[in-house]
């Protein structure tokens, strides 16, 4: 062995020594090898899926998105029959069963329980904690952060507007850098527009704990997505990932970030001839706002599952431009490690070389 490739060796082992000294926090707080959610994607995160992310070192999370506590308690039970390792719940906090979705999680062992879709109420934090479980809340500005800390959370999932899903207006690069210098008591994991290792680490340093990827996994072969859905996100670059439109202050449309389709025009079509009757008095402020929110109705269940990506609701995230084949699960991982830990090693050399 050369001394070039010896010095290699030294430096590539303490990169991943520095690597789990950086999210260190992250891994123990998780119990996970690697401190990567798998963020939950309603419809997507299901057993196989989650199962293989913990399989894999990351730790996997269930949507529940509107199941009934019943399908969550049979969710929990096939994921648990395919991993031993830890895993997490995600449950809507305007969910009408809140209450009995977090009693099916404690009854089947669940130790994290994260609450997305608003701020969550203390008495489902307290039912949480009480029942022996962590919780996980989202903080979309440094005020919900200090509120969400003085509630009660175990730790914070920071969001940016890159993301798939549900967004809020700000970016991950700001979010990060409002967030993560005040709030050192519980671990902050970052998301949004994530899809390489280098990229995480940089995050690291700025003090995050981990991070959370969704729509890297979307397409996985672990996925149980339609192969029209997963062949949607490899075809599709950053620019398609869109935020949805309102058109109009009176008529507030909840923002979404997923890919433009035909679906996402006539959406916007939709909203112009609905305010347009709001005005001719056809109909009422109340209807015609329904008549808005309706419109997307079952739109991710039919694209994720039955395939039609042109009038679905396609949601990803601008990661989606780094998504270019249909990967096992534990090779997204092993890349993402190779890029944090390669990041780490040029790191150190750029230091040996001053
Ligand atoms: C198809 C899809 C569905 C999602 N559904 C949910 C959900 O039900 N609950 C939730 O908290 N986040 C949801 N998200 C957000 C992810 O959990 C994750 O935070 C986000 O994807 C991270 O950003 P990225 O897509 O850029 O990696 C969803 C994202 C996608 C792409």
């Amino acid at each position: 062995m050369t001394d070039k490739m010896n010095m290699d060796l030294v430096s590539y082992d303490q990169a991943k020594r520095e690597l789990k000294r950086l999210w260190k926090r992250g891994t123990d707080f998780l119990g996970s090898e690697v401190a990567i959610l798998g963020g939950a994607m309603s419809w997507v995160s299901e057993h196989h899926l989650v199962s293989a992310i913990s399989n894999a070192g990351g730790f996997g999370v269930i949507a529940c998105g509107a199941m009934e506590p019943e399908m969550l308690a049979v969710e929990i039970e096939a994921t648990q029959a395919l991993t031993k390792k830890p895993f997490g719940v995600n449950l809507i906090t305007m969910h009408p069963k809140l209450s009995e979705l977090i009693d099916v999680c404690l009854r089947l062992k669940v130790h994290y329980i994260v609450l997305a879709g608003g701020i969550p109420s203390s008495t489902a934090i307290r039912q949480i904690k009480d029942g022996g479980a962590r919780v996980i809340a989202f903080a979309p500005a440094l005020i919900l952060a200090k509120r969400l800390l003085k509630m009660g959370v175990d730790a914070l999932v920071i969001e940016g507007a890159e993301a798939g899903g549900h967004i809020g207006p700000v970016s991950l690069t700001v979010l990060a850098q409002e967030i993560l210098p005040v709030i050192r008591e519980i671990p902050v994991f970052v998301a949004g527009g994530l899809g390489r290792g280098d990229a995480i680490v940089s995050f690291l340093e700025l003090g995050a704990s981990g991070a959370q990827l969704g729509t890297m996994f979307a397409a996985a072969v672990e996925s149980q997505a339609h192969e029209r859905f997963k062949k949607a996100f490899i075809h599709a670059s950053a620019r398609d990932a869109v935020a949805s439109v309102q058109l109009d202050d009176s008529f507030p449309v909840i923002p979404v970030r997923g890919l433009s389709n035909p679906g996402t025009k006539a959406f916007m079509k939709h909203q112009a001839a609905v305010i347009q009757k709001y005005r001719n008095g056809e109909l009422s402020k109340e209807d015609a706002q329904l008549d808005i929110e309706h419109f997307w109705a079952g739109a991710l269940r039919r694209a994720v599952k039955e395939g039609d990506v042109e009038y679905g609701s396609v949601m990803a995230g601008q990661s989606v431009g780094m998504v270019k084949e249909i990967l096992p699960v534990a090779d997204i991982f092993h890349t993402l490690m190779q890029q944090a830990i390669e990041a780490l090693v040029r790191r150190q050399q750029r230091i040996s070389d001053m």
